[in-house]
């Protein structure tokens, strides 16, 4: 256990998937209080073996500004406000353009980006009043690279990249860091889903792997660590980063 977030209120969005989940263990060995939410039931879970002063769970969808309204009275009412936000919830639909729908394009730019915004700007409010916040968002490599068969989700990843860049520049002289990660693949159920709607899902995880110049893809925990660098002090200085944490893919 350590101390380098005592204290420090945080948002987790996202919170029952693999990310969201490693990134409520490692904010809660280090002493936060955490608000953890996901459109999963699931996320209730997180809460097993702690007590309410320490994590409350809440299920909402965070496309909705309504649910967003209920997270932030949860993280108000338990912990008295909110020092940290990590903006992590977000899906894939793996299609070309020509190949998606309306309802698919806007339910991925939705899920990924207006959600980013809805979380972020009920966050800062009270950011700027304090004078001190920082957010991290979770991009991915598509937020930078044009990859097959994405495109809402590099649309809509790029656009959450975008939003953090120009929201940095309008907190920055107000106390408030604004970040993001861009992680290759990750093993998470997120994954799984991916592998499993391909023609043959051990030839596209071979593929995968291999576009990893480290020859493998991420765990949670790994994606998890460089959320709470970016979230904590010691990136003090750092804000309208993306952190790629990728095994080398968007080196090349
Ligand atoms: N797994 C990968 O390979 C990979 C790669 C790059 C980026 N990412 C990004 O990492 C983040 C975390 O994904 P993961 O890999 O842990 O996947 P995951 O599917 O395990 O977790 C994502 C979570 O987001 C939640 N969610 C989705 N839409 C929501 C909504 N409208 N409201 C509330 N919660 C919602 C889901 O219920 C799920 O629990 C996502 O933003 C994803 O785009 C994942």
């Amino acid at each position: 256990m350590g101390t380098a977030f005592e204290g420090t209120r945080v948002i987790v969005t996202g919170a029952a998937g693999g990310v969201g989940r490693a990134v409520v263990r490692g904010l809660l060995s280090e002493g936060a209080r955490v608000c953890a939410t996901d459109i999963t039931p699931s996320v209730a879970s997180l809460a097993t073996g702690y007590s309410a002063s320490e994590i409350v769970t809440i299920e909402a969808d965070v496309t909705k500004a309504a649910d967003v309204e209920r997270i932030y009275a949860l993280a108000g009412e338990s912990f008295g406000g909110v020092d940290g936000l990590v903006s992590n919830a977000g899906y894939i639909i793996s299609k070309p353009a020509h190949d998606t729908s309306e309802e698919e394009w806007d339910s991925v730019l939705t899920a990924n980006a207006k959600s980013f915004f809805l979380m972020a700007k009920r966050a800062l409010p009270e950011m700027l009043a304090r004078g001190s916040g920082s957010i991290v968002a979770t991009g991915s490599i598509s937020s930078v690279l044009g990859l097959p068969a994405q495109a809402a989700y590099c649309a809509s990843k790029g656009a959450l990249l975008q939003l953090v860049r120009q929201m940095a520049i309008d907190y920055a002289g107000h106390g408030i860091r604004i970040n993001a990660v861009g992680p290759g693949s990750i093993d998470t159920p997120f994954l799984q889903r991916y592998l499993d709607g391909l023609a043959d899902p051990a030839a596209g995880m071979a593929e995968i792997k291999a576009a990893h110049p480290m020859g493998r893809w991420a765990q949670p925990e790994e994606v998890a660590d460089a959320i709470l660098f970016l979230l904590g002090g010691k990136a003090s200085f750092i804000t309208g980063q993306m952190l790629m944490v990728d095994g080398g893919y968007s080196a090349r």
